[in-house]
């Protein structure tokens, strides 16, 4: 049976490591009718808008989504596609695993921890004005709703893989009525999990934590801001943006990226490294079942790394995105 998914490409470096993970998932003999759509910048001058409907439209219809980078400008213009597609389809869990891979080099060993981050709502929703010429405002929207729902996926998801602990994040000790509500909706939760261990720790310790002592943690629950800073903190423990993925996942709807953004100043080089993305496709072939495509990437990944020749630059060797791609498929097919 066929798998029909949505396929946004992106910009910048987008379209070259969503092209190396599509060739290598094909490799791998999974069968999948891609439904490609552009999105971002590109579409503003053919559709008028960073984000047509058609896209909205193959998303609800597929259910399943592999996306590239979106360039959102800073300070000015179009608001995020990013935060819109999450918003829009309601795809209230970013996963982004973190997991150290051997002989890579990198600031930690045996880092093996979840970033559950809240994806639709607080200072992240973008709601802003201007006072006046002289102050700005950005509102922080918390609620019982969503911050339940992410701390149950968090407790869940420990429980279903295994995992020992889960940790909140927050700043409740300032922020006591919106960080506090995500406190309080994390413990009320925790008491319909009693073999999962429970902590508390607040956003600024823990992000020392993370760097100190990374292998202490297994699963990290936190408002979309601090979870979002967290999880590029611990992609750098790791050996960089370039090897961590991530799934945004909602009711019935999931959408696949890599952590890192369109990184334009190394775009159109051949030498971004894709494996961000190609583990984003990893995630997703789980997520649809296939567990042994799957592992067969992963461990065609493990087995070309070790050779640092064949690393691309960010991790120290000279491979270019398309040559390591090539790489991986002669391991997989
Ligand atoms: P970035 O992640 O694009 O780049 C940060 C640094 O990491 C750069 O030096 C870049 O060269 C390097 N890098 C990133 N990915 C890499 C890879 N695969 N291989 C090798 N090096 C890599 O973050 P930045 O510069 O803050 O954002 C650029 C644009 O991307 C912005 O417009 C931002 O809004 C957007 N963005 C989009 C995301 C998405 O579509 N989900 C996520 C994050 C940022």
């Amino acid at each position: 049976m066929a798998y029909d998914i949505t396929l946004i490409p992106g910009d910048g470096i987008g379209p070259e490591v969503i092209s190396a993970t599509v060739d290598i998932i094909e490799a791998v003999g999974v069968d999948i009718n891609w439904d490609k759509v552009e999105a971002g910048a590109n579409t503003i001058e053919t559709e008028g808008t960073p984000l047509p409907d058609y896209v909205i439209n193959s998303i609800k219809k597929n259910k399943i989504a592999l996306k590239g980078p979106l360039t959102t400008p800073i300070g000015q213009g179009f608001r995020s596609v990013n935060v819109s597609l999450r918003k829009k389809l309601d795809l209230f869990a970013n996963i982004r695993p973190v997991k150290s891979f051997n002989g890579i080099p990198s600031l930690h060993k045996d880092v093996d921890l979840i970033i559950v981050r809240e994806n639709t709502e607080d200072l992240y929703a973008g709601v802003e004005r201007m006072i006046d010429e002289n102050r700005a405002e950005s509102i922080k929207i918390i609620t019982k709703k969503a911050s339940e729902r992410i701390c149950r996926y968090a407790f869940q998801m420990a429980r279903d893989l295994n995992r020992k602990k889960v940790t909140l994040v927050h700043k409740a000790n300032i922020m006591k009525l919106s960080d506090g509500l995500f406190l309080e909706s994390g413990r009320k939760i925790a008491k319909d999990y009693p073999d999962i261990e429970f902590e508390e720790v607040i956003v600024d310790a823990m992000s020392m934590k993370l760097v100190q002592f990374p292998q202490d943690y297994d699963v990290i629950v936190a408002p979309n801001l601090y979870g979002d800073i967290l999880s590029d903190l611990a992609a750098g423990l790791i050996g960089g943006l370039g090897l961590a993925p991530s799934a945004n996942i909602g009711e019935e709807i999931a959408l696949f990226e890599p952590v890192h953004g369109s990184a334009l100043d190394i775009s159109n080089k051949n030498i971004a490294n894709p494996i961000s993305a190609i583990l984003s496709g990893v995630l997703m072939l789980k997520h649809i079942g296939q567990f042994d495509a799957a592992v067969k990437i992963e461990r065609a990944l493990s087995v070309v790394l070790k050779d640092e020749a064949n690393r691309t630059m960010d991790l120290g060797g000279k491979q270019g995105t398309k040559e390591f791609a090539e790489k991986v498929i002669e391991k997989v097919s």
